[in-house]
């Protein structure tokens, strides 16, 4: 069982809503704000603050896709592929990130933790496809050279 104190970021979260069941949602969206994604232990020691078994938080917890309980790189890089993207070659925008940065369809994230690469289905901004962003900034009208060369500029930014 955590340690009363053992998370004290958490705990902040918890008390700035009640540690009201009601507010879970928002309460697991401000830890993996912190985290960026839903570490076991703590997604545990939140259920039990909130008086939730772990069963409920973890149907919260999967029920959303923006919830993640795998650990996501620094920049979170979302490719769409929903249609607009695709016809407009979103495919070798995504082949480019997973080259440069040696990641395919089994693995997501960069083992310095720096990168991760994901597909969602549309980022809601069909206008500008191909689209990506990059920790919610959109970059539009993507082409595989801009993305190396943001890549490039990414990896500068350490
Ligand atoms: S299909 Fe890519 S933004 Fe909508």
């Amino acid at each position: 069982m955590p340690k009363k104190d053992a998370y004290p970021e958490v705990d902040q979260i918890l008390q700035s809503y009640g540690s009201d069941q009601s507010s879970v949602i928002s309460i697991l969206q401000d830890v993996q704000k912190y985290y960026r994604y839903l570490p076991a232990d703590v997604l545990t020691y939140v259920a039990e603050k909130l008086g939730l078994s772990e069963a409920k938080i973890y149907s919260v917890a999967t029920f959303y896709d923006n919830f993640s309980l795998e650990p996501k790189g620094k920049y979170l890089i979302k490719v769409c592929d929903g249609t607009a993207c695709h016809v407009r070659k979103s495919g070798p925008i995504l082949a480019t990130l997973r080259k440069e940065l040696g990641l395919s369809d089994q693995k997501h994230t960069t083992d310095d933790m720096e990168f991760t690469v994901d597909i969602v289905s549309c980022l809601g901004a069909c206008g500008l496809a191909p689209v990506l962003t990059v920790n919610d900034k959109v970059y539009p009208a993507m082409t595989p050279e801009k993305t190396t060369a943001l890549l490039n500029e990414l990896k500068g930014d350490k």
